[in-house]
């Protein structure tokens, strides 16, 4: 028996990877959290699958559910948000399931900030505009952020910044990021990136707190922050210049 911990990317329910949907067409129990994965892709499992939601579960009733499973030798697919590298709450059940020596995969999915990056039709990274991207948060009432980790020590490189579980502090992000990227510099807050109702703002530091007062977002939105999101004014990567060579191009 084996636990497949498994990213069911942003929200629509075709940008799943066909990894993912095969394993969740082979385990007899399918654990997700109903607020953030579509009911469609649900229909990749079997007609007869166990289907948990684990929204209203503690981690103790997760771990159960875990346990079961393995006593009744049955495999499960578990699904989270994006991809699981990021704030996906994985590595407290890895650490549980490690204890009872059931055994467990992870298999990626389409994370949240490129989600909003597609949505927007943008590249996070430009030619000498910026190089970096920070995935970030603020403090929340799940887990507070380590002390070295403040927005405006990643603002100070001047990266793009995807600013995760933050909208309710757009604000205080703002009177952040604005000493260090200027009044003007672009902002963008992608909510439900990929879902029916997704939404865009688009703005800078300015006046992105004006729009979200008109546009209210209460929460699954990313903020992004940076330079790169609105320049034109770039040069182009060498990788595809007639001077730069490379072992397949003749
Ligand atoms: C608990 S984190 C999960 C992140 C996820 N593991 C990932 O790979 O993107 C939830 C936060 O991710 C962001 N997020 C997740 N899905 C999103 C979406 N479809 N559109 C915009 N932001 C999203 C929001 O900031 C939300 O508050």
């Amino acid at each position: 028996m084996t636990v497949h911990f498994i990213g069911a990317g942003p929200g629509a329910a075709d940008l799943l990877t066909l990894r993912g949907r095969d394993l969740l067409a082979r385990c007899p129990v399918c654990l997700y959290a109903g607020s953030i994965v579509p009911a469609e892709m649900l229909e990749h499992c079997p007609p007869d699958a166990r289907l948990v939601d684990t929204a209203p579960l503690t981690l103790d009733l997760i771990e159960q559910e875990y346990i079961k499973a393995h006593a009744a030798g049955q495999d499960i697919a578990r699904l989270h948000s994006g991809d699981l590298s990021v704030y996906s709450a994985v590595a407290e059940q890895i650490r549980r399931l490690d204890r009872h020596g059931i055994p467990w995969t992870m298999t990626p999915g389409v994370p949240a900030f490129a989600a909003a990056a597609s949505v927007l039709g943008r590249e996070l990274t430009v030619p000498e505009v910026a190089q970096s991207v920070v995935l970030t948060r603020v403090s929340g009432r799940a887990s507070a952020m380590p002390e070295r980790e403040k927005l405006a020590a990643f603002g100070a490189t001047g990266a793009t910044l995807a600013i995760h579980l933050a909208i309710h502090v757009l604000d205080q992000i703002v009177s952040d990021l604005t000493p260090l990227y200027g009044a003007d510099c672009p902002v963008a807050i992608v909510a439900r990136a990929t879902w029916p109702d997704q939404l865009v703002l688009r703005g800078t530091l300015a006046t992105i707190s004006e729009q979200l007062a008109t546009n209210p977002v209460e929460r699954t939105a990313l903020v992004l922050v940076g330079p790169a999101l609105g320049t034109q004014d770039f040069r182009e990567s060498a990788l595809y210049n007639a001077d730069y060579h490379r072992r397949f191009r003749s």
